[in-house]
C-alpha cells in the first residue's frame, strides 16, 4: 500500500503540543497505520523532526503543509552546504535566547544542531566488526570499540541480531559514560538512575556479566522495561530496586562504583529532539541542578573507600555540570577527583581531566557532561 508520507507527518505535527511531545504523537499515529514500510516510517519521523528543527524559520508560512514544505527546502539547502545558512540567522533562530546565560553557545554547536542526527548502536564486547558486516551500511567508530554508526534504512528492531541481544541502540556519548565508569569483572556497582537500563546493560557487558549491578529508578515502569531488555541481552548479574532519590537508600551495600545518570534538561539531545528547544525553560535547568546535587549527596555514603562515583547528564548547561561538581567538591571532603588520562574525540583530546563535556559536534552524537570522583581510602 502506498502512503502519503507528508500527509501523515502533517497529522503528527497537528497532534503535537505542549502536553504531547512529537515522539509520543509520532508513536500514536504510526501505530494506527497498517502495512507501513519501515522506509516510510523513517521518512515520516525525519520530516516531523526536521519541521521542529527549522521551527522558528517557518513563522511567515501559513498552514502545517506549507510550513513543512518550507522546512524541507531549508533542510535540503543546509544539508548540501552548511555555509548557506548565515551564523547570525542560526543564532537568532536555532535556540531560545535564554541559553546564552546558561552555557557557551558556539557557532559549532549551533551548526551541529541543524544537522540530521546519526544513529549509533552498541555491539556486545568484541563483536562490533562482524556485526557491522552483517547489518550492512554500518561502520565501527575508530574511537570506541563497540560503537557502530548505522546509515541503513532497515527497521533494526526487527532484525534477528537485535532479538538475539547482539546490539542495543545507544548513542555514542552514552557509551562514553560506560567506558569512563570502567567497571571490572567481579565488582559491585549501583546504577542509581537506571531508567530502561541503557547504561546498566553496558556496565554488565564491560564486567563480562560477572559481579553484581544494582539498578534503581523512581519509575517502576522503566525498570520493567529494563527487565525485558536484560533478558534479551542475556544480562543476569543485576537486580532492580525502587529508589525515589531520597536519603533512604534501597540497600546498605557499599559499592566499588556508583553511577548517577541523573535526570536533566536534555539540552544535549536537542538535535535529535528539536521540539524540546521550545518547551524547555530556564527554570527547568535550575530545578534539575538542585535535584542532581541532592542525588549525589544522598548516594555518596554508598561508595566504598577507594570506590568511584560517576555523574553524567545529557545536557550542556553550567548549572547542571560544573556547578554541580563545585557543590560536591565543597561539601564532600571524603572524595577526590577521579582523573581520566586521555579522552580522544575526532578533533579534540582531553587529558588529565576529572570532568568532560562532550559536545554534539565532537562525535556526531548527543551532548553529555561526565564527572568522576574517588572516595579517599582513609
Ligand atoms: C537520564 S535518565 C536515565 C537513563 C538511563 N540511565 C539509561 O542509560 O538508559 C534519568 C532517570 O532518572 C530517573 N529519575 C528522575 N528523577 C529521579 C529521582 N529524583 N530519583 C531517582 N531517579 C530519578 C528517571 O525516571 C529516569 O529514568
Amino acid at each position: 500500500m502506498i502512503h502519503d508520507v507528508q500527509a501523515i507527518a502533517a497529522e503528527v505535527i497537528r497532534k503535537t503540543g505542549k502536553d504531547k511531545p512529537a515522539d509520543a504523537a509520532l508513536r500514536e499515529v504510526l501505530k494506527q497505520i497498517k502495512d507501513l514500510a519501515p522506509f516510510d516510517a523513517t521518512e515520516i519521523a525525519k520530516t516531523v523532526f526536521l519541521y521542529y528543527r527549522w521551527h522558528v524559520w517557518l513563522r511567515e508560512e501559513r498552514g502545517v503543509e506549507n510550513k513543512m514544505r518550507h522546512a524541507i527546502r531549508l533542510n535540503q539547502r543546509f544539508q548540501a552546504n552548511n555555509a548557506s545558512m548565515p551564523i547570525a540567522e542560526l543564532r537568532a533562530n536555532a535556540v531560545p535566547a535564554w541559553t546564552a546565560a546558561e552555557m557557551d553557545v558556539t557557532d559549532e554547536w549551533l551548526l551541529s544542531l541543524q544537522r540530521e542526527p546519526k544513529l549509533w548502536l552498541r555491539a556486545k564486547r568484541g563483536t562490533a566488526e562482524s556485526l557491522a558486516k552483517t547489518l550492512f551500511a554500518a561502520e565501527v567508530s575508530p574511537l570506541l570499540p563497540e560503537a557502530i554508526l548505522y546509515r541503513g534504512e532497515e527497521d533494526l528492531f526487527k532484525t534477528p541480531e537485535f532479538h538475539a541481544g547482539e546490539f542495543e541502540i545507544q548513542d555514542i556519548a552514552s557509551q562514553i559514560v560506560g567506558q569512563l565508569c570502567a567497571p571490572q569483572p567481579g565488582e559491585t556497582w549501583w546504577d542509581t538512575c537506571a531508567g530502561e537500563g541503557g547504561k546498566t546493560l553496558h556496565i554488565s557487558d564491560l564486567m563480562q556479566n560477572k559481579g553484581m549491578i544494582w539498578a534503581s529508578d523512581r519509575a517502576e515502569w522503566r525498570l520493567t522495561k529494563l527487565k525485558r531488555r536484560a533478558g534479551r541481552a542475556k544480562v543476569f548479574n543485576y537486580r532492580s530496586a525502587h529508589w525515589d532519590g531520597g536519603a533512604k537508600l534501597p540497600t546498605k551495600t557499599k559499592f566499588d562504583g556508583v553511577l548517577v545518570d541523573a535526570p536533566c534538561s536534555g539540552i544535549g539531545t536537542w538535535q535529535r529532539n528539536p521540539q524540546a528547544r521550545w518547551t524547555t525553560e530556564p527554570n527547568d535547568v535550575r530545578e534539575l541542578s538542585e535535584i542532581q546535587k541532592k542525588l549525589l549527596t544522598n548516594v555518596a555514603p554508598s561508595v566504598k573507600p577507594g570506590g568511584k562515583l560517576i555523574f553524567s547528564v545529557c545536557t550542556l548547561s553550567r548549572a547542571e555540570s560544573t556547578e554541580v561538581v563545585e557543590n560536591f567538591n565543597a561539601t564532600q571532603p571524603d572524595f577526590e577527583p577521579l582523573i581520566w588520562d586521555s579522552i580522544k574525540f575526532e578533533e579534540r583530546k582531553v587529558e588529565n581531566a576529572s570532568q568532560v563535556m562532550v559536545w554534539p559536534q565532537d562525535l556526531n552524537g548527543n551532548g553529555m557532561f561526565i564527572a568522576g570522583w574517588r572516595r579517599k581510602k582513609n
